[in-house]
């Protein structure tokens, strides 16, 4: 480590080396990730600094070019984050300093470490919710597509995983895409709720300048300022909580359609053949072809709830900024990563596995015809109870096993014979739609 912003002189004995890596943490590599956006930031935040008369236009426009320049090398990976830096914030105004001298020295003015960091955040955040509705729509529209394709091939459905009626796999492949289209427009709300730009709040008091924090914020694209500096501070983990939340939904929906898989394509079941390529084999067993892809997207969920359960278990705080909050950064990047990289996955795995129709139909008993019976007798006027029991009398002797029908009659809306596709694939496009205009 070099030097540090916040040392005031030769003579003052600081940290040593032991202490600053256990103060900087993971940062340095979790900042790789906040880099762009606080170059960004910075440059919004030296105009306003014009705006308010503290730099001159031609300034503020040096720094500016200087901060894409940074951009434009990092993403190109000619410059690092490297070792020399406490964090990302550091470094810029390091770099600054460095290529522009004094100049260099004034971007710090008018804000901390504290607005800075949270802008990044939020930032941040606002990105990954938006990769994360735009990945949840595209798995469902892969999802809708099957459905409409494979509308009409039975299969059973099951409560307690027993068999219990006829239904389809239409019906199975549109309830995951509704599910998937409910996490994009959550992702989304939250994207929103979370559209706030904390920067010029400084430390979480404000400053003595009229800084234009409104249109800062409008220049960073945030759809509004956080008005209150103490709120700006206090909302630090709580919306990485909220973020985290969104992402939980869609890797809850993405262990549940997990789960049907590994049971779908079991020997026992035999209802699905996976794509070979998220198959492997087994070190020993040289008959064995097993659906390893599949249990570890099961597994991801958990790695999610484990970074809510630590975003939770660091906001046991009082008002302000603590540096305890610095421990929300690594779950809610984590999470992010994790949750993204395996929902990548599921567009191809959803187009290419591959039904297996004759185990699908043989599954399904007369037995499993009985609740239609039963509603069909109600529907000639028999009071349903009595149908019920009527039915449940004949079980033995139940013969109609036409699964074709059952679809067809299933008429109720959402059901079967009656799968509204229409209202999830305009829902869906409204969200692309709004997710395009974002
Ligand atoms: N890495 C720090 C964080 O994430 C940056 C802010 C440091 N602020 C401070 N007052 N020490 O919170």
């Amino acid at each position: 480590m070099g030097e540090f912003l916040w040392k005031k002189g030769q003579s003052e004995q600081g940290a040593d080396q032991q202490i600053m890596d256990f103060l900087a943490g993971q940062d340095l590599l979790l900042d790789r990730e906040l880099l762009l956006f606080d170059l960004e930031a910075s440059a919004a935040h030296a105009r306003g600094l014009a705006a308010a008369g503290i730099l001159t236009n031609d300034e503020a426009d040096l720094l500016a070019t200087a901060l894409s320049r940074y951009a434009a090398e990092f993403a190109a990976g000619e410059r690092e984050l490297g070792t020399g830096f406490e964090d990302c914030h550091s470094a810029i105004e390091a770099w600054l300093t460095e290529d522009l001298g004094d100049l260099g020295k004034k971007i710090h003015t008018g804000r901390s470490r504290n607005d800075q960091v949270a802008v990044a955040l939020r930032m941040y955040m606002k990105d990954r919710l938006h990769a994360l509705a735009a990945q949840c729509l595209e798995i469902a529209g892969t999802l809708l597509e099957r459905a409409e394709r494979e509308r009409g091939l039975p299969m059973p459905g099951y409560t307690h995983l027993q068999r219990a009626m006829p239904s389809s796999a239409g019906m199975w492949l549109a309830g995951h895409a509704e599910s998937f289209i409910d996490d994009a427009d959550l992702a989304l709300m939250t994207r929103q709720w979370l559209d706030a730009s904390p920067l010029g709040t400084a430390s979480g008091f404000g400053v003595n300048l009229a800084l234009p924090r409104e249109r800062v914020a409008e220049d960073l694209g945030f759809a509004r300022m956080v008005v209150n500096p103490q709120c700006a501070q206090n909302s630090r983990g709580k919306i990485e909580l909220q973020a985290v939340g969104a992402l939980a939904a869609a890797t809850l929906d993405l262990q549940r359609l997990a789960w049907d898989f590994s049971l779908f394509c079991t020997q026992e079941f035999g209802f699905v053949t996976l794509p070979e390529r998220f198959c492997t084999g087994s070190s020993i067993m040289p008959n064995k072809r097993n659906p390893d892809v599949v249990e570890l997207l099961r597994a991801v969920h958990a790695r999610v709830q484990g970074a809510q359960a630590e975003l939770q278990g660091a906001l046991s705080l009082s008002s302000g900024y603590h540096r305890d909050l610095q421990a929300t950064k690594a779950p809610l990047m984590r999470a992010f990563d994790a949750g993204m990289q395996a929902l990548d996955l599921l567009p191809g795995m959803l187009s290419d596995f591959h039904w297996n129709e004759d185990r699908l139909r043989a599954a399904l008993t007369p037995d499993m015809f009985a609740t239609d019976r039963a509603t069909t007798l109600a529907a000639e006027g028999l009071p349903f109870r009595e149908a019920y029991r009527q039915v449940a009398a004949e079980m033995g002797s139940l013969s109609n096993s036409d699964a074709a029908r059952s679809l067809a009659e299933r008429v109720s809306p959402g059901a079967c014979g009656n799968l509204q596709l229409g209202l999830l694939r305009d829902r869906r496009e409204a969200l692309a739609q709004a997710l395009q205009g974002d």
